[in-house]
């Protein structure tokens, strides 16, 4: 299929299509049993809510909004637990609220949660100790543990999939509604690991003054129980990567008459599977939802010009958000042309930086993990050249956690090599964990204070 040949979209006209990074599944009919069943399911999010993430996306083009995107790299089911759940709300309601009070400006947020259990790998298979086993693929496909058993696909694990991010969206929907998010409580959401490092002491200070402010509005008779003091939205998001569960969750809103897919507010292609003929563009362009394009440092302008006319024909604001990860060292320079180039053609585009997934390196210890001063680095690079072509960082993409984790090294606490050990816990890409996390907010913060 060439691109002139993205005609009639169905939801299954990406299977006319190459699609990479599919799993290899060992039976076809349980495929289908599967996908029969999960296309009879309820949607988990709805079509309402995938439109008003539009709309604040919207604002985000033009400045007057910023996305905060966060989470794991990869979910996995043994980690869909109530603390883990709340602890990654905590962080990134943190975030929010350093972000908004810096920038004075709504901040939109968005979970790496609640479905994000397939990932790309850069071989089909893996070797160790001469034996090669398939890669695991993420918990939708198979298990991470490396015996012939775990590594085989079950297509079982994409029914799991939507029930585990049933369950993480039913406790985060009675946490962001039912009084856990409310600013009341913004004092509450240090965790005490971070309480007492500079980082947690920085956001009591905050808490403080927020609370302060509510008091005082009460004291002069407003309401604090107006739903924008009270309740928090959080919206969810996921690499569409495995195109048959994504297929199977697409729904036709019955007000619009538009097809959404309603596996996640938001969705993204990933750096490995946004060829402009291949199957995931064919897919994501028939869907209404935001759409997230990763770009890494090897993109060519011409062709991300292609992928642009064919997801967002109309150039609909809050549509496309092209998620730039270049890497500290190539920041500088693959940036500025591509801002310069879009901004010309006049797309309308949420810019947000990805400072993780060009930023890795294997330390000494054998631990895959990331810098914070590199992560850092990226993304000053990125607010710097947005702000000398003109153009609006709108936003803030990272791998993360609510846990104490030692993934990262760096950040306030300075983690060393020696220390990845610890309390490494991901089972695809390093994160940042609490304290770091809201140091980078704090950072941000300080760039954009308004
Ligand atoms: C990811 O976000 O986990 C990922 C695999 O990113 P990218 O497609 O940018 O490499
Ligand atoms: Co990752």
């Amino acid at each position: 299929m060439t691109p002139t040949e993205h005609k009639n979209w169905t939801k299954s006209s990406w299977q006319k299509f190459t699609a990479l990074q599919q799993p290899t599944w060992p039976d076809q009919e349980a495929v289908d049993k599967v996908l029969t069943n999960l296309a009879l399911l309820p949607p988990l999010v709805f079509a309402g809510e995938i439109r008003s993430l539009k709309q604040l996306l919207a604002k985000a083009v033009t400045g007057d909004a910023f996305l905060l995107q966060g989470g794991d790299c990869s979910e996995n089911f043994a980690q869909v637990t109530a603390p883990n759940i709340r602890e990654t709300l905590k962080v990134l309601l943190q975030m929010a609220v350093v972000l908004t009070y810096a920038g004075g400006k709504p901040v939109i947020k968005v979970g790496r949660i609640a479905g994000q259990f397939a990932k790309p790998r850069s071989s089909d298979t893996e070797i160790i100790d001469g034996v090669e086993l398939p890669s695991y693929r993420g918990d939708m496909v198979n298990s991470a543990e490396f015996t012939p058993e775990s590594r085989n696909p079950n297509p079982k694990f994409m029914l799991k999939g939507y029930n585990m991010a049933a369950s993480t969206l039913n406790l985060l929907r009675a946490f962001t509604r039912g009084g856990f998010g409310s600013l009341q409580r913004v004092q509450a959401w240090n965790q005490e690991f971070v309480a007492h490092s500079p980082m947690g002491r920085s956001y009591d200070r905050l808490a403080k003054q927020i609370s302060h402010a509510i008091r005082f509005m009460e004291t002069i008779g407003i309401s604090s129980e107006a739903p924008q003091i009270h309740q928090t939205e959080l919206f969810t998001s996921h690499e569409a990567l495995l195109l048959q569960y994504e297929e199977a969750m697409t729904r036709m809103d019955s007000i619009t008459g538009d097809w959404y897919d309603c596996s996640a507010h938001m969705l993204w292609i990933g750096e490995r599977t946004r060829q402009v003929d291949g199957a995931h563009i064919e897919f994501l362009r028939g869907v209404h939802n935001p759409i997230g394009l990763k770009l890494g440092p090897t993109y060519d302008i011409d062709n991300v010009k292609r992928i642009i006319d064919v997801i967002n024909p109309d150039n609909e604001p809050g549509r496309l958000t092209i998620i730039t990860r270049l890497g500290m060292k190539k920041v500088e320079k693959a940036l500025p042309p591509l801002l310069r180039e879009m901004k010309k053609e006049g797309f309308n585009i949420v810019w947000s930086c990805d400072p993780m997934h060009a930023n890795t390196y294997t330390a000494k210890s054998g631990h895959k993990t990331r810098n914070f001063n590199d992560i850092l680095s990226e993304i000053t690079c990125f607010f710097e050249t947005h702000w000398s072509e003109g153009t609006v960082p709108g936003g803030i993409h990272l791998e993360m956690t609510g846990n104490n984790v030692t993934e990262c090294t760096g950040g306030a606490h300075n983690i060393v090599d020696e220390e990845l050990a610890e309390n490494y816990m991901t089972s695809c890409d390093p994160r940042l964990n609490a304290e770091q996390s809201l140091e980078v907010a704090f950072q941000i913060a300080d760039m954009i204070r308004s």
